[in-house]
């Protein structure tokens, strides 16, 4: 059929920079930030392995769903799911998975660009020496100082914003592809660098037991739903942003092969940043309990303390953790201003305008949240970490599990295995983990999360 639909939004130049581009949609803050800050909160090695099992058996089958949508439909997320509905004689509503991302996307971007301005915050910071040789109580003085400032952080937090619709403004060729090529390899050796520091710590013994050795003891359902979605946040998945760069991929790349490299470099990232972190947690006599959000910022920066060349190498490291942060918020503003722009003809940087104008101000509750409003709670729950929640345990689990039910069960086989382009065998395993492995997990996982004990 419709094989050769091409996209308004523009095409990758080729394979190779979609894989850039999605890698740096994938590698952010949930790697480098959120990784080791829910894995200290919940227990350890059995929450790294129920979360390696979970990229495994459910991130990579419905990454392959996603790329495989997308290039089929080539428009936005929401048009994509509403076009191949229609084609394959099924109900338009399936649209509605496309909109449940654009306003999941929201959510995310609300916590997303705070923390972010929170990397940007620490490049003076790092800059200025005031890490050199620092302890644990100078660190988390300075995190402590930075969140209980609002215009401070609102003065990054609009800064980001405001950079990544900028790009997104740009379209497809011109803005993303310029700002994706250099970054993993300079993260990969400042990881590296750190991981070499780690590694001399006291603390390295007990951080790799801890890390690496399963206790189920500190597992229970809840634990499990915040490893899956995890899984899911840390590749991009269940709100389109995948889907939406998959509509530039050209049709000569191989998906299964892109999709595995990309969840081994994301998963790599994050392991990378654990072994880097947790072992000066323990060298300094931070429990992981203690840690929460800002983990990173106040361990991080002991460890470039104490190294040679550490004021240089730490404000190298904010830089690209805030290129990362940056990058990854690129493709959460795709999929709506795509959506504007063939919704309402906008141009792309009306539509880019509008969506970054909303989701700056949805990240002032963030953002007040960490200080004025630090008092306000509903469900326990902060409004930074209700929408942390919300957007990560529950909106991209079931946007991925809408997803993956329909490219599995909606979309006719005959035409998922032209997309794919894969032989019969692989196309069979994955059609299993589509149809039942990756759904029954992500759904008994949920209710169990939920509802469950
Ligand atoms: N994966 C990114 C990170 O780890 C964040 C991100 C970008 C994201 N696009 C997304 C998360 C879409 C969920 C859905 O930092």
């Amino acid at each position: 059929m419709t094989t050769q639909r091409t996209s308004v939004h523009g095409q990758w130049s080729s394979g190779w920079v979609f894989i850039l581009a999605a890698t740096g949609s994938a590698i952010g803050l949930g790697n480098i930030w959120r990784f080791p800050y829910i894995t200290a909160e919940n227990g350890g090695g059995a929450f790294v392995l129920v979360y390696l099992v979970c990229i495994a058996f459910v991130g990579i089958p419905i990454m392959m769903a996603e790329i495989m949508l997308g290039r089929r439909g080539r428009q936005s997320p929401v048009n994509t799911m509403r076009t191949l509905a229609q084609e394959a004689g099924r109900s338009s509503h399936w649209g509605l998975v496309g909109i449940l991302g654009v306003l999941a996307g929201f959510l995310i971007l609300t916590f997303y660009s705070v923390v972010a301005g929170w990397a940007m915050a620490y490049i003076p910071r790092a800059a200025s020496g005031m890490f050199v040789r620092a302890d644990v109580a100078q660190t988390e003085a300075v995190f402590a100082a930075l969140l209980s400032d609002p215009e401070r952080l609102l003065a990054w937090h609009t800064l980001f914003i405001f950079i990544t619709a900028l790009v997104i403004a740009g379209g497809v060729r011109s803005g993303l592809e310029r700002a994706v090529s250099l970054l993993m390899p300079s993260m990969f050796v400042l990881l590296l660098i750190l991981v070499g520091y780690a590694l001399s710590a006291p603390g390295f013994g007990e951080a790799m037991v801890y890390m690496f050795k399963p206790d189920f003891s500190q597992i229970d359902s809840s634990v499990v739903l915040v490893a899956l979605g995890h899984a899911f946040f840390t590749l991009s998945l269940g709100m389109g942003s995948i889907m939406a760069y998959g509509a530039y991929l050209p049709q000569s790349s191989s998906i299964p092969g892109t999709t595995l490299y990309i969840a081994a470099v994301d998963t790599c990232v994050a392991l990378l940043a654990g072994v880097a972190i947790f072992p000066v947690m323990f060298t300094h006599g931070v429990q992981p309990a203690e840690g929460g959000p800002g983990l990173i910022f106040k361990i991080l920066p002991i460890a470039f303390g104490q190294m040679s060349y550490g004021r240089e190498l730490s404000v190298i490291f904010f830089v690209l953790l805030s290129l990362a942060a940056w990058t990854s918020a690129l493709s959460l503003l795709e999929p709506v201003t795509a959506w504007l722009v063939e919704l309402r003809g906008y141009s792309r940087a009306r539509a880019a305008g509008y969506a970054a104008a909303v989701a700056w101000l949805l990240g002032l509750g963030s953002l007040l949240s960490l200080n004025v409003w630090s008092g306000n709670k509903l469900f326990g729950m902060t409004f930074f970490e209700l929408m942390e929640y919300l957007a990560v345990n529950i909106f991209l689990p079931v946007g991925g599990l809408l997803i993956v039910l329909f490219a599995a069960w909606r979309l006719a086989p005959s035409d998922s295995r032209a997309e794919l382009k894969v032989g019969r065998h692989v196309y069979l395993v994955w059609q299993a983990s589509a149809r039942f492995i990756a759904p029954a997990g992500v759904l008994v996982i949920l209710l169990q999360g939920l509802f469950g004990s």
